[in-house]
């Protein structure tokens, strides 16, 4: 991990930082320690728990980079456009200064340094912890920027958030199997760049819909997409969100992985949270890959529900009667 690789770098006296001069630091995550990097840095991460718990720690933490830096830090991410437009970022941002760059060998580090090693120095690398850190000096392609994407059906998507290709399949038979007369407030947990939102505000008995989504980009992208005005948008977390009132429905593709990592717990931190927004009538309306273990959640959490889904990869649950957390049933 950075912190591991970061302590080392320090310890061999191998990490050249800034001196004086502020650092950009792309991606570090709320459990990283970064006293290596010292302590004037600001830390971009648009993950709104991430973001958070750096926050919590004290740390300078944006979802953009702002004022002058002398040097920069990628953490990469998985996504190749994406993780490409960072180090650009950081080359840019660093005017000159040093830039280092940290990934894990599952997120591609070894192909990243072999990029880098045709448009400059690649020296040193720290090789620790399945991943290595090391320092680039160089240009690289202008067209390493990404911009957003505009998908044929109009959408804008961005390098990096989910499904940025196209519309996800689940949440494509999930908006199919949603009832047309679906009516009242509704919360989407997770809505990504806001494929489903649309399609449930193709719904007129709709009345309001939030949209809840941690990964700032994604949520960016909602805005441009859903423009209708039944919409109100909320970074945040959504095993965390609070809404102004109970909801009527909760329409949710909820996430099932954490960076690399597949994470059912997230699923159901996802389906204890909606019965948590709904109304005691209210009702959630889910799509999940069929191997996801969510029933005992379900039946923890709701008095009722049902596989609404022939698809051989997706089941679409219908719940209802929400039971509030610690509640015996019924
Ligand atoms: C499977 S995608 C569904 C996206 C969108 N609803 C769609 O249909 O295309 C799950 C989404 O949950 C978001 N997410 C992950 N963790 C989250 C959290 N703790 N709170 C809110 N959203 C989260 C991801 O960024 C991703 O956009």
């Amino acid at each position: 991990m950075l912190t591991d690789r970061l302590s080392f770098a320090r310890d061999a006296g191998a990490l050249v930082l800034p001196d004086p001069g502020r650092l950009c630091v792309f991606g570090a995550r709320g459990d990283d320690d970064l006293s290596p990097l010292g302590a004037d840095l600001q830390v971009v991460q648009g993950m709104k728990p991430e973001h958070d718990a750096l926050a919590a720690r004290g740390v300078d933490v944006a979802v953009a980079p702002s004022g002058e830096f002398a040097g920069a830090l990628v953490v990469l991410p998985r996504a190749r456009d994406l993780a490409r437009d960072l180090v650009a970022r950081a080359v840019a941002l660093a005017r000159g200064g040093p830039v280092w760059i940290d990934g894990q060998k599952t997120d591609g580090v070894d192909a990243m340094i072999r990029s880098l090693r045709a448009h400059g120095t690649v020296d040193p690398v720290i090789s620790k912890a399945h991943g290595k850190l090391f320092r680039f000096e160089g240009r690289v392609p202008d067209d390493w920027r990404a911009g957003e994407t505009v998908l044929p059906s109009g959408f804008v998507t961005r390098p990096g958030v989910f499904s940025a290709d196209a519309p996800d399949r689940g949440s494509e038979l999930l908006a199919e199997l949603l009832p047309e007369g679906l009516k009242g407030t509704v919360a989407d947990l997770g809505a990504g760049w806001g494929y489903l939102a649309a399609r449930i505000l193709e719904r007129p008995g709709v009345t309001a819909l939030h949209l809840v989504e941690a990964d700032h980009a994604a949520l960016e992208c909602a805005r441009a997409n859903v423009r209708d005005p039944r919409a109100v948008f909320h970074w945040a977390d959504a095993t965390r969100a609070r809404l102004p009132d109970p909801v009527d429905h909760v329409v949710m593709n909820p996430p099932f992985h954490t960076g690399r990592k597949a994470d059912p717990a997230l699923g159901r931190a996802f389906i204890a949270a909606a019965a948590g927004l709904l109304k005691p009538a209210g009702q959630l309306w889910l799509v999940a890959n069929r191997h996801l273990p969510y029933e005992s959640v379900l039946s923890e959490r709701f008095a009722k529900s049902a596989d609404l889904s022939n698809d051989p990869a997706f089941k679409v649950i219908h719940a209802e009667r929400p039971r509030r957390a610690g509640r015996p049933r019924a």
